[in-house]
């Protein structure tokens, strides 16, 4: 029998005051069903039916503090944008708002929270009726936008340990991994706790061939003599956008650039490995199935993007400039 919980206290931000943001997540404010609110009041019926058959997409964004420069910047938020319009068609969702609607909606989001501090951000569109019946066609949608303050998701320095993992990405033909699809995440959440109730940090995972995809939620790439490799946007990963950030840096720094299917075996004798995504930002990996890759230590490809790559999100690097949105202040 379900008992009744007693109540929870609030959840606490851990950067609460000092960096100007509300004391409790419950203050923090969201965009929800047309109004911005406190996160207290956007709240779903447990029959809406992106809860209940998880017919939603979603994004994950962050924005860097510059301390020096008292700024905070959104990063790709028109890619993002782009992506979530995109994959919200594939789940028939028609009459969306235009791209630049979408944007507007995020930065008024995180401005009217006051960050002080890195945030991470969660847009997402939902199938917000209340019937029974699984389908997509002939419901209503809602569009959700969440901020919150949000540190490192992985170890972004000293390199993580990967398994590769006993699940199988979901394939195209089943369940898109490129539709960013909140039911879909089932599939890596299965990964991600195998890998961590196994020692391991995070998961490579497969395609249903026996090709490298990409991790839980990240996407990968290697070197192998000098050259950066990553699989194809066809080996069933989602299509990052961390992942061309990457390969915009490699062009800038000449680095030479391949997509094509990555077998497993190619890692183990691999020069180099990273992950890279919104959640785990770029990501040294420095073992996979207990095989030291490159030695067991972070690569100088992988340190060279790396640096660059934290350089620019936070607007240190005038070069990617374009890849940022000051959001003003509150
Ligand atoms: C399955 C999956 N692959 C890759 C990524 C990286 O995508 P992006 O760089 O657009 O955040 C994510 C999200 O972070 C993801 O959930």
């Amino acid at each position: 029998m379900l008992t009744e919980k007693p109540k929870a206290h609030p959840a606490t931000d851990p950067h609460s005051d000092a960096h100007g943001s509300p004391a409790s997540m419950d203050d923090l404010v969201a965009y929800f069903q047309g109004e911005y609110v406190p996160m207290r009041d956007a709240k779903v019926s447990v029959l809406t039916h992106a809860f209940m058959y998880g017919t939603a997409v979603f994004e994950g964004i962050r924005a860097y503090w510059n301390e020096d420069q008292g700024v905070l910047y959104g990063l790709k938020l028109r890619e993002h944008m782009e992506r979530i319009r995109r994959n919200a068609g594939m789940l028939l969702m028609t009459d969306l708002p235009p791209v630049d609607e979408l944007v507007r909606v995020v930065v008024e989001t995180i401005r009217r929270n006051g960050f002080r501090t890195d945030v991470y951000v969660r847009p997402c569109f939902y199938k917000s009726g209340q019937s029974i019946g699984v389908k997509l066609h002939n419901l209503p949608h809602e569009f959700v936008v969440v901020a919150l303050p949000f540190g490192n998701y992985i170890d972004t320095e000293a390199g993580v340990r990967l398994m590769t993992s006993s699940w199988r990405r979901n394939a195209d033909d089943a369940l898109p991994a490129r539709g960013k699809i909140v039911g879909g995440y089932v599939n890596m959440a299965f990964q991600k706790s195998e890998a961590e109730l196994n020692g391991f940090d995070e998961a490579l995972v497969l395609t249903a061939d026996g090709h490298a995809s990409e991790a839980s939620a990240a996407n990968m790439f290697v070197v192998r003599d000098g050259i950066l490799l990553t699989p194809p946007v066809n080996d069933d990963i989602l299509e990052g956008v961390t992942r061309r950030a990457v390969l915009e840096l490699a062009d800038a720094f000449g680095i030479p650039t391949e997509f094509r299917s990555i077998d497993r075996s190619e890692i183990y004798i691999a020069d180099e490995m990273f992950l890279c995504g919104t959640g785990v930002q770029m990501s040294p990996v420095v073992e996979l199935d207990h095989r030291p890759i490159g030695g067991g230590a972070v690569g100088p490809i992988t340190r060279q993007l790396s640096e660059a790559y934290f350089a620019a999100v936070r607007g240190k690097d005038s070069r990617f400039a374009h890849w940022l949105t000051p959001i003003p202040s509150r």
